[in-house]
């Protein structure tokens, strides 16, 4: 009876804490498929100080890095790729970058050949983070520390932190940016709006969906913003594989269903530049006018859009500043040096709760398009060539 009292509260306990998952502290996987969330495995490693973690034991000058990056989603990847061979190698290190353009499978097979060739860290930027469990068991038994970069790897006890941009603020961000720039537009509300999200086997669609969310669905709630389609969950709004032409069929299908005649599109939340661009040639081509659109990741086409008014937002987020940060990391670890986390919390990757060091994007408009940028970026080169 003790037992089964026992079990009924442990069973009490783990539903709160998988509620309290649901809470937006939690930017992890969606719960249902994942393991339970423990807090345990993430104490056993939580150093004394918990804004210090200490990754591995240390490695050689000249080491082999890995750093496994996803497909060609978006401009930042490509960024990504020349930043971490250009400064690994200046940080005295042997770089092995490589693109999964064939998806998971692929992936799978580069970071086991990488562990093979000896790297002495990963660095790994997921096709789809719940898909590389073994790989990484295999990297963790081998010694080698594993970073997950920009986007979370899911099911793994093997990674050590995570290293990103933080995802729900990005959404939080875009939300914000749509409201706003609805405001300011010549039509009073109510507004008429539709919604994208990204692909559901990137760990970051969620974040980016439940930050914007957590921002318009108390404005859809109380009627000042209608999502005319009725398509307002992550699911039903989800965009397979980053893909522009996916979101654009799904957005030509949503405007001869719901848009026809007068009906305006007043506002889109989409979660990045290349599927504001997808979205904006579907609103086109139905000879709609131009509605109020977020972006992400200031694209080169998108930096001018945005300085045109045509794109309402993009966020900036720095592939430079980003990769030198990690690159600094590397360095560290190499040195056998502890290095600084700032987020201890939200990330629980459905094993445990990975410690993170977050960057802050910020959001870019026609208000600062042209300040906003490092001038020796390329969104700061595309915006000198449009702000002058
Ligand atoms: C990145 C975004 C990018 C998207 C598509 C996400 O994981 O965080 O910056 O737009 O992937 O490539």
């Amino acid at each position: 009876m003790k037992r089964i009292a026992t079990a009924v509260v442990a069973l009490g306990a783990s539903a709160m804490l998988a509620l309290s998952g649901c809470a937006s502290s939690d930017r992890g996987p969606a719960s249902t498929s994942a393991a339970p969330s423990t807090s345990t495995s993430a104490s056993a490693s939580t150093p004394a100080n918990a804004n210090q973690i200490t990754l591995g034991t240390g490695f050689a000058a000249g080491s082999k890095i890995g750093v496994s990056l996803p497909q060609k989603t978006s401009e930042n990847w490509v960024l990504a790729e020349g930043l971490f061979t250009e400064q690994l190698k200046a940080a005295g290190f042997d770089p092995i970058v490589q693109f999964a353009n064939g998806g998971a499978p692929e992936q799978q097979n580069q970071i086991s050949a990488m562990i093979e060739q000896g790297v002495k860290l990963l660095i790994v930027g997921a096709v789809d983070g719940s898909q590389l469990t073994s790989q990484l068991a295999a990297a963790k038994a081998a010694g080698i520390p594993v970073i997950a970069y920009d986007r979370l790897l899911t099911n793994t006890d093997a990674v050590d932190m995570y290293m990103a941009y933080d995802n729900f603020k990005v959404g939080v961000l875009q939300g914000t940016a749509l409201l706003e720039g609805l405001g300011k537009s010549a039509k009073k509300s109510p507004w008429n709006i539709e919604l994208i999200s990204g692909s559901p086997d990137d760990a970051n669609s969620k974040p980016f969906f439940e930050g914007a969310m957590s921002i318009l669905q108390p404005k859809i709630d109380d009627g000042t913003l209608k999502v005319v389609s009725g398509q307002v969950t992550q699911q039903q709004t989800a965009t397979a594989g980053w893909k522009a032409e996916n979101a654009q069929k799904r957005m030509d299908a949503i405007l001869s269903a719901n848009y026809q005649g007068d009906v305006s599109l007043d506002g889109v939340l989409s979660p990045n530049d290349t599927l504001a661009r997808a979205a904006l040639t579907a609103v086109k081509s139905a000879g709609k006018p131009n509605p109020v659109i977020t972006g992400q990741d200031s694209e080169v086409e998108s930096v001018k859009l945005v300085q045109q008014g045509v794109q309402y937002s993009t966020i900036d987020k720095d592939t430079k500043k980003f990769v030198t940060k990690v690159v600094e990391y590397v360095t560290d670890i190499a040195a056998g040096k502890p290095v600084e986390v700032n987020d201890t919390k939200s990330y629980n990757n459905g094993v445990k709760v990975v410690p993170a060091y977050l960057l802050t994007p910020v959001i870019v408009t026609k208000d600062n398009v042209c300040t906003e940028y490092a001038p020796d970026t390329a969104a700061g080169k595309a915006a000198a060539e449009v702000c002058k």
